[in-house]
């Protein structure tokens, strides 16, 4: 059994045409909203959805700019190249608007962030600052630029600090999704949520010839979304918003309490 499929030859495809095909089938794209300085000091910011974590040692993540319509590099590539660092801060449901502002392809030197109303809070080992309401933010070094060919940055970071709101971690490590409440990118305009899904342990290969396919099994999970930051503080905020799993490990400061 298969789908009947179009095909399509890359190599037949205007680029425009390439992207759109990417962009509808690799699905949902994690967000990275980049903050950068310029030489000067002056702070960026710019989402990328061709952006993905690729490596946990060293922890390098991957960034894909294109060049602008003219033939010149985005802020937050020239930004990279001038100054070697940028902080990938994750975008949460509360932030779609702000980020989406800051997509917007404004003069150099333009405060994107403040039209955004966005705070920034200072970086701990790069120069490059964090959005302050980001939910999780991860500070890079410049790995390296891979050249691809004259239409665009591909950009390699090595992770050197992460900030992660102290109630989504807990002692063990784990984050709690309901409150990293990130959104991915989908095609055209489109935004996927992340509170929605289920687990689905690995298996082994003892279990799966002992009983097949039902050794594996879903357990479906909804998440509330993530209450403001000040909020969650004020109210202490309730395990009853944090999905069952992830009750079993946090309490309302994201100390470890994990059952059994
Ligand atoms: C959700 C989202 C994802 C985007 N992903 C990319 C991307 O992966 N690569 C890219 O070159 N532009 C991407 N863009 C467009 C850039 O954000 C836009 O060109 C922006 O003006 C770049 O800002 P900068 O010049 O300050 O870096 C994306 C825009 C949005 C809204």
């Amino acid at each position: 059994m298969t789908f009947e499929t179009r095909d399509f030859d890359f190599a037949a495809l205007a680029p425009r045409d390439r992207y759109k095909i990417l962009i509808g089938t690799v699905v949902p794209r994690p967000i990275a909203w980049v903050t950068t300085v310029d030489k000067q000091g002056r702070v960026n910011a710019g989402p990328y959805s061709f952006f993905n974590c690729l490596s946990a040692d060293p922890a390098i993540v991957a960034l894909g700019v294109e060049y602008r319509a003219d033939g010149s590099s985005k802020d937050t590539a020239r930004n990279i190249r001038d100054t070697g660092v940028f902080t990938v801060n994750i975008v949460s449901e509360a932030l779609a608007e702000a980020m989406v502002a800051t997509a917007v392809d404004f003069d150099h030197g333009v405060d994107e962030l403040a039209i955004a109303g966005l705070e920034t809070a200072p970086g701990k080992a790069v120069a490059s600052p964090r959005i302050a309401l980001a939910p999780a933010a991860l500070e890079c070094r410049l790995h390296s630029f891979l050249d691809i060919r004259d239409s665009r940055d591909i950009i390699l970071g090595e992770v050197v600090h992460a900030h992660i709101r102290a109630d989504a971690v807990n002692d063990r490590l784990h984050v709690d999704p309901a409150l990293i409440d990130a959104v991915g990118r989908m095609g055209g305009t489109g935004y996927a949520l992340t509170r929605d899904f289920f687990d689905l342990p690995t298996t082994n290969e003892t279990a799966l010839k002992a009983e097949g396919m039902a050794s594996l099994r879903r357990t479906p999970r909804r998440l509330p979304g993530a209450p403001p930051p000040v909020a969650a503080a004020a109210s202490g905020r309730s395990d009853s918003a944090i999905g069952s799993q992830d009750e079993a490990r946090m309490t309302p400061t994201g100390a470890s309490k994990r059952k059994g």
